[in-house]
Formats: structure tokens, C-alpha cells, sequence
């Protein structure tokens, strides 16, 4: 039976987001009904609201979540009701070319809840990468609930589901940062200090945050940076070379998303070191580099997909390792709010003095 909560809606492009009752059915086979204990505010609930994702409203947004498994449907094994999980938005599905050849981290047919939830007038929503958890409860598929140690706070373990990952995946799987590498990272927003919190659990000997506002790279500091470069005011690829012996950084992870940045990035590396590409261009931006210069610099150019997480590896081991006191994820967490403050959290996503906003329930 469906059950009625209440939820943040994206009810058209560019409208203020509003609290909204809405109906979650009870989960079908491979389901699960989660209950919200946490939510963070992402970005990229930003843009579905401002319809920069797709014309598919109204959404239910949230997609940063942790929270208590209350039931599941047929034929689910990985949960039980009871359980404590992050939510993640890549449900990997055991059986396309990536799963098969045991790459289950780039599976290209990950899945949701197949069921919609709606308005109380009927009307289907379409949660924001397929979760829309600032909701008291929602419908997700069961692959998408990954069980946690329960004694971690949910606001924390809810950023794991997203930003957070992204970036320590960005440093720990895509870029491979080991003991003793030099790493820089360019832009160090919420991705990029956790890029550079992954980078120092990697064991990295010089992490150098750069970043075009000092604020941020006072942030970027607390999480490990050992030298900071303020590239509105100072080359930093100069800046980046000079403080690893002329050379350039074993990895550089680019966390804004932009040409320039990436030629930074690009320029930025020592010969066969890793660029790592976690930002994320819109569709206008163009890249042009010397092709010589591509192949002659040798090394990896690659792109970072939820950091390259897999959600039932990272997850459990990224809370233990912040249970351990090994990762100061509680950090991230600049301000908890309540389910009708998204709103007024977007706006402060634009003042740049937040991290993360969490919704706690
Ligand atoms: N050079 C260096 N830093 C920059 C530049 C620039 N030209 N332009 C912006 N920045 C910095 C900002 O000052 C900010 O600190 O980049 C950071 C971006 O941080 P946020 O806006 O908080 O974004 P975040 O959530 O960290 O995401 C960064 O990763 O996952 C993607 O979609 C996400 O593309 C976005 C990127
Ligand atoms: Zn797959
Ligand atoms: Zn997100």
C-alpha cells in the first residue's frame, strides 16, 4: 500500500523548489522503501531544478542520503528491513559487457526502482538520480541500498552517496594516488576537499589545493593540503611545478570542470602522471591541445565516474576508516537544515562559504 510523506518537488525549470505530499507505493520485487535519516544538498539538484538535467518534471530532488531500510519487495536479498544504508545512484546490474568482465564499477545499465512515486493527484515524479530522498521515505531499487556500520551519523554517511565519493574516488580509484605521490587538485569545493581528504588517506606526500577564492583553500587546508596556490593571482602551473622539484604533480584532479582548468591540469602533471577529470563540462565546452604534446607527456588522461565507486566496496570501508578516526568525514557537513530549507540552501550554495547543507529527518 502506498504510504504519504512529505517531500521537496522541482515542480517546473527555474521555480522554487516546495514542500509537497507525496505517495510512495509499498516496494516491488527488487525494491526497497528506505526511511530518510539524512540528506545532503548536491549541486546537481541545483541544476535538475533549474531543468539543466532534463525537461522531466516536476522531480522529487535529494539523492545524498543515509537512512534505515523499512521494507523490501520480493526476491531481495542484499538488505533487510532494519538495516542502515547510504544510498548510491549506480545499482550495478551483474550482466551488461562492463559487470561481466568484472569491471562492475563502469556497469553501463545500472537500474532503479521500476515503480514511480506520484502527487496525491496521480501525478508520476521523477527522482533526481533515481532516488529523490528529501523525502521522509522513498522507493529506490535494492541494489541501490548499500549497508553501513550504524554507528556512524547519518548527515555524514549520506555525503558518501555523491560528492564525497566522487572526490576521495577521484584520488583513491581513478587516480591511483599511493604513498608518497605529489598530487595537485584544482578547485576545492566539496569535490576537491575530498579529493584531497582521499588523497591524504592514500598516503600522498604533497597534496597542493588550488582554488580562485582563499577561502577555499583555508578548507582545503583542514583536509590535508600541505601548500595552497591562489590561481587568480598566481600561475599555478608554475606554482605546481615549482613546489615538486620543476617537475609537476604525479596527479593532478581537475574538480571544476572547465577547459581552462583542464589545461592546468593537462600542463600541470610531470611526464607519464595522471590527469584526472572529475568536474563536469557542459556541452558547449571545447578542449584543444597539441596532439604532440598528448603523446609526448605519456601518462593517463582519465575521466572520474562517481569516482569510479563501487558502492558495497567504498562505502562499508570509507565508514569504518571515519569510525577509525582515519577520515574526518564530519567535515563536509557545514550546516544541517530541515526538509523546507532547501530553498534558502541553493541560495547559499552561490556564497561559496558551504560545503554541504544536510537535510536531517
Ligand atoms: N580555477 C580554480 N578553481 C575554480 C575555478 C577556476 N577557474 N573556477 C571555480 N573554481 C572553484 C570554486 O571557487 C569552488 O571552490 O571550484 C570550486 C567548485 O566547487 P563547488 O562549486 O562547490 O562544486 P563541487 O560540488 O565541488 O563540484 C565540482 O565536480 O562533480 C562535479 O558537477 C560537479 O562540476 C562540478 C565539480
Ligand atoms: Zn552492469
Ligand atoms: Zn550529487
Amino acid at each position: 500500500m502506498a504510504q504519504q510523506v512529505r517531500g521537496v518537488i522541482a515542480p517546473g525549470k527555474g521555480q522554487p523548489v516546495r514542500v509537497e505530499t507525496i505517495l510512495v507505493p509499498g516496494p516491488g520485487p527488487g525494491e526497497a522503501v528506505v526511511k530518510i535519516q539524512a540528506c545532503g544538498v548536491c549541486h546537481t539538484d541545483l541544476h535538475y531544478k533549474q531543468g539543466g538535467i532534463s525537461d522531466d518534471f516536476p522531480f522529487l530532488l535529494g539523492h545524498e542520503a543515509a537512512g534505515v531500510v523499512e521494507a523490501v519487495g520480493e526476491g531481495v536479498r542484499e538488505v533487510a528491513p532494519g538495516d542502515f544504508v547510504i544510498l548510491n545512484w549506480r545499482a550495478v546490474c551483474g550482466q551488461c559487457r562492463a559487470c561481466l568482465r568484472g569491471r562492475p564499477q563502469y556497469c553501463f545499465d545500472t537500474h532503479n526502482a521500476r515503480q514511480k512515486m506520484t502527487l496525491e493527484d496521480g501525478t508520476e515524479l521523477s527522482p533526481a538520480l533515481g532516488i529523490g530522498a528529501f523525502a521522509e521515505k522513498t522507493l529506490v531499487a535494492a541494489g541501490q541500498c548499500t549497508k553501513v556500520d550504524p554507528k556512524v551519523s547519518p548527515a555524514v554517511a549520506g555525503l558518501l552517496g555523491c560528492g564525497v565519493m566522487a572526490g576521495i574516488g577521484a584520488a583513491i580509484n581513478t587516480g591511483q594516488v599511493s604513498r608518497g605521490d605529489s598530487v595537485a587538485v584544482i578547485g576545492c569545493g566539496g569535490v576537491g576537499d575530498a579529493a584531497v581528504a582521499g588523497s591524504r588517506l592514500a598516503g600522498a606526500a604533497r597534496i597542493i589545493a588550488v582554488d580562485i577564492d582563499d577561502r577555499k583553500l583555508e578548507t582545503a587546508l583542514r583536509m590535508g593540503a600541505t601548500h595552497t596556490v591562489n590561481s587568480r593571482t598566481t600561475d599555478p602551473v608554475e606554482a605546481i611545478r615549482e613546489l615538486t622539484g620543476g617537475f609537476g604533480a604525479d596527479v593532478v584532479i581537475e574538480a571544476v570542470g572547465r577547459p581552462e582548468t583542464y589545461e592546468q591540469a593537462f600542463y600541470a602533471r610531470d611526464l607519464a602522471g595522471t590527469v584526472v577529470l572529475v568536474g563536469v563540462p557542459t556541452p558547449e565546452m571545447k578542449l584543444e591541445l597539441p596532439l604532440l604534446d598528448v603523446f609526448g607527456r605519456g601518462g593517463a588522461l582519465k575521466s572520474s565516474w562517481y569516482g569510479d565507486c563501487l558502492p558495497s566496496r567504498d562505502f562499508p570501508m570509507l565508514v569504518d576508516l571515519h569510525l577509525q578516526g582515519r577520515l574526518d568525514l564530519g567535515a563536509f557537513v557545514t550546516e544541517t537544515i530541515g526538509l523546507g530549507d532547501v530553498e534558502k540552501a541553493f541560495e547559499r550554495m552561490h556564497e561559496g562559504d558551504v560545503l554541504r547543507s544536510v537535510v536531517v529527518f
